[in-house]
């Protein structure tokens, strides 16, 4: 046997918070740095966003390093596919130019989603606030295994064997738990399926060791997580998390690589929190209210446009009304979700929550995005930067402290300009309190503006 002279190892990437903190802008950024970028958990209720030549890339299935050609992909055995989406996901990027082809590598063992699972998520995942692209159904089918003496998952290498014998038993009615959902027939819903299995199947593996042996054979691996750490399946507050595992460990099962290759924990936050559907968020701006305002308005596709035309910001900001100018920072910093259009809900960085999610999960380093948004809190009547940093024991009540505020015109324009001097105090107290080093920040969203501080 020949041994590689140069064994690869494993990053591992994920979210601090309650998702949509900027990871694939990290990633993007990262990727220079290692040879393949690999998913281990979710599925299309992902929505990753990265700037790129030609505007924004959309992202809900694809890892984040596809703008790297030399970069390979890998969709690792924890992920549940929506074959259509994810279909049109390559068709989205072959029409920017970007070509998958010898480049993406699916696991055969990632889960199916199936039409009875959309629509079972979208009947009865409204009170968790679900994304509704059947995650949650599909993982619990997966654990059922089988029901009334028929199996209820499936994994693409069942597609791999006979794809039409699967096609053929999604088409049947569907009686399972009475639900009308489950009444339902999906024969347009397969007929894209077929489709679009035509084109995934090109990328599927039955390799269980492919990362292995890129690993084994010098590849270094970025682990990117989808959600975030906040949403995991039993580290989260049940029931308001997602279904699958989100935390960075967890890479060292969906991603199909032993954990004898990790060498570090990336963390990724966001200066100005936010999030979607329901569940705790105690540093939220306008508290109760903000979350059922949120909650209504979810069901409104259009609110993203009805906020930007009739909210005031400016008004909204000088208001002491903490509801207000989550509003305000909601449309100025423009916190919607990428997949599905809702309004988030938005909130302070959360300092003991940081703190507590970087130990439990054994953080590294980490980025801070957004910082840039945090000049907003010039306007507002206290003029000041408030970081929520829970409760101390024993208390009701919140500790909020407050930074000076900076303004958006000393921000840094080229690569060389420092920091404003108030965002440099904040960003030296942050570190000091979360007791993890801060490896860079966000300044806005293009390409060039992160900024590296070591
Ligand atoms: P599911 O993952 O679609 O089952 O949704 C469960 C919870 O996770 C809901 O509160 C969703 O809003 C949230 N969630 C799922 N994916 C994301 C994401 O990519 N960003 C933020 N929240 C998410």
């Amino acid at each position: 046997m020949t041994m590689a002279s140069r064994t690869g190892y494993a990053d591992v990437l994920v979210g601090l918070q309650y998702g949509d903190e900027g990871k694939a802008r990290i990633v993007d950024h990262l990727a220079g740095d290692y040879d393949v970028i690999a998913r281990f958990n979710g599925g299309a209720n992902a929505g990753h966003t990265i700037d790129a030549p030609g505007g924004a890339l959309r992202l809900r299935q694809v890892p984040s390093g596809v703008l790297h050609p030399s970069l390979s992909l890998y969709i690792g055995s924890g992920c549940a596919i929506g074959l259509a989406d994810l279909a049109d996901e390559i068709a989205m990027l072959a029409s920017r130019g970007i070509s998958l082809r010898g480049r993406l590598i699916v696991s055969d063992r990632c889960l199916l989603v199936q039409p009875a699972h959309v629509a079972r998520d979208r009947d009865e995942g409204g009170g968790i606030g679900t994304t509704g692209n059947g995650i949650g159904p599909c993982y619990a089918d997966h654990a059922t295994r089988m029901r009334g003496g028929m199996r209820v998952a499936f994994q693409l290498r069942d597609l791999v064997a006979d794809s039409e014998a699967v096609f053929r038993q999604l088409s049947k009615p569907d009686t399972r738990a009475g639900t009308d959902a489950g009444m339902v027939t999906h024969a347009s819903a397969i007929a894209r399926m077929r489709a679009a299995w035509r084109t995934v199947r090109d990328f599927v593996t039955a390799e269980p060791d492919h990362l292995v042996g890129l690993v084994e054979g010098g590849a270094r691996v970025l682990f990117e997580g989808a959600q975030s750490v906040l949403l995991d399946l039993t580290h989260g507050e049940q029931p308001w998390v997602t279904s699958s595992h989100t935390v960075p460990a967890y890479a060292y099962v969906g991603g199909d690589l032993p954990c004898k290759y990790h060498r570090k924990t990336i963390g990724v936050a966001k200066a100005i929190v936010s999030r979607v559907g329901a569940g705790p968020f105690p540093s939220e701006l306008g508290g109760t209210r903000s979350a059922q305002y949120c909650a209504t308005a979810a069901a409104d596709r259009g609110a993203r446009h009805r906020e930007a035309a009739h909210h005031e910001p400016a008004r909204l900001l000088a208001s002491d009304d903490a509801f207000d100018i989550g509003s305000a920072l909601r449309v100025l910093t423009d916190e919607y979700g990428t997949v599905t259009g809702r309004p988030r809900r938005i909130g302070l960085l959360d300092v003991a929550q940081l703190r507590m999610t970087m130990r439990q999960h054994g953080i590294d380093e980490w980025f801070l995005n957004k910082c840039d948004c945090l000049a907003w809190f010039a306007d507002t009547p206290r003029q000041a930067i408030p970081l929520f940093d829970g409760a101390p024991h024993g208390t009701a009540e919140p500790v909020v402290r407050e930074f000076a505020a900076f303004r958006f015109d000393a921000l840094p324009k080229g690569r060389e300009d420092p920091l404003p001097p108030q965002l440099d105090a904040l960003l030296h107290w942050l570190q000091e309190a979360v007791a993890c080093r801060l490896r860079g920040v966000g300044l806005g969203p293009a390409r060039d503006q992160l900024r590296f501080l070591y």
